[in-house]
């Protein structure tokens, strides 16, 4: 596997804020600039936490840029959190030593709250990058990217490096309505009604030169149902050889499990993105175990997400455990 990094090459660093935009009703992609970041690949993630000397206020009712990109009651009600949480790299330009990353993230707690409070100029700390990337399968020439939710961002940054890797690569994105979902359409081609067709219809992803399948559940775009749904209709209709893909899935962990299941059955090499709380990110608190299979007895042990992790090929995963 060729994307498994060295674990000690990442390092605690500053970031100022770039951007702040909002993507859908509950997404934001929060863009950073870093004055100096180790080589990093799709699949890792950074933790990201408040300055600790900082005293920048928790929350800025007087930002003057005009991207009002948040919602009033969360400006006033955001804190700073008191762990660091961790958020995949959804985007990565290199500038010399440094570069800028994108944060792709959903508002579900202090930290995203206070997240979504940020503007440029401010800084944050970063601590990255960490964990584990997606082998990129050079020897199979397609690639198939599924994800829902906060499980997109990964596969953005992965799609442009299996494109510049020669690799065919097709997303299937899903979500339960289309407001949910973290992907900009305008100007492009509408998503077909039937799974079977990949068109170039997100911005981002066309960046990548990625079609993709979009799903919803209630049918508002693209095709109605599931995203494991969609994969399954899109690989049939595409009648794709099993031994010629590699499938990379990151979302919630039912629809993870899913494509895993699924995988296993037609028997496609799959890795999945796992997620766990994590206090430090680095090995160190045994907060983000993942229950993995082992060859001594009792056959099972617990792996850290956080630096084994968080990408794990299908078959060491035992779920629901
Ligand atoms: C490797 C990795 C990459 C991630 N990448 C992204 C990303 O790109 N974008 C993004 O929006 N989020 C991402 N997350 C998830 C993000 O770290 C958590 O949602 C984080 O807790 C949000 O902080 P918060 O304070 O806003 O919410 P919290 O107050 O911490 O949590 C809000 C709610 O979400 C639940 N929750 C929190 N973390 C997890 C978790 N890891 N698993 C299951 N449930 C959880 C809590 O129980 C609570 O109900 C990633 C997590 C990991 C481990
Ligand atoms: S997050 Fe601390 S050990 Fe994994």
């Amino acid at each position: 596997m060729s994307g498994h990094l060295n674990r000690s090459a990442f390092q605690l660093t500053s970031a100022d804020v770039v951007s702040q935009a909002r993507i859908c009703r509950e997404h934001f992609r929060l863009t950073l600039s870093c004055p100096n970041f180790a080589d990093a690949k799709p699949g890792q993630f950074v933790q990201l936490s408040p300055e600790t000397d900082s005293s920048q206020p928790s929350h800025r009712a007087d930002a003057t840029d005009s991207v009002d990109v948040c919602d009033e009651a969360i400006r006033s009600t955001a804190t700073l959190p008191f762990l660091p949480r961790a958020f995949s790299i959804g985007g990565l330009r290199r500038n010399g030593n440094g570069c800028e990353i994108d944060i792709i993230y959903r508002v579900v707690g202090v930290a995203t709250q206070w997240m979504a409070t940020l503007r440029p100029t401010q800084t944050v700390s970063l601590l990255g990058p960490l964990g584990q990337a997606f082998p990129i399968i050079a020897s199979k020439p397609n690639a198939y990217l599924v994800g829902g939710g906060v499980g997109v961002p990964p596969l953005l940054w992965l799609a442009g490096a299996l494109t510049d890797a020669g690799i065919n690569t097709t997303a299937v994105i899903g979500s339960t309505t289309k407001e949910l979902l973290p992907l900009a359409h305008q100007g492009n081609p509408t998503p077909a009604d039937d799974a079977g067709e990949a068109r170039l219809t997100s911005t981002e992803f066309a960046n990548a030169n990625t079609p993709v399948v979009i799903s919803t559940d209630d049918g508002s775009f693209g095709f109605k149902g599931n995203v494991v749904q969609a994969f399954q209709a899109h690989l049939s209709a595409n009648n794709i050889n099993p031994t010629s893909a590699v499938v990379y899935t990151c979302g919630p962990e039912r629809m993870m499990q899913g494509v895993a299941e699924f995988c296993e059955t037609k028997d496609y090499e799959c890795y999945v993105c796992m997620e766990r709380s994590m206090a430090c990110g680095v090995g160190t608190c045994q907060s983000c175990v993942v229950t993995v299979k082992s060859e001594t007895p009792p056959n099972w042990r617990y792996a850290l997400c956080c630096t084994e992790g968080p990408i794990f090929e299908r078959s060491q995963i035992l779920w629901n455990q």
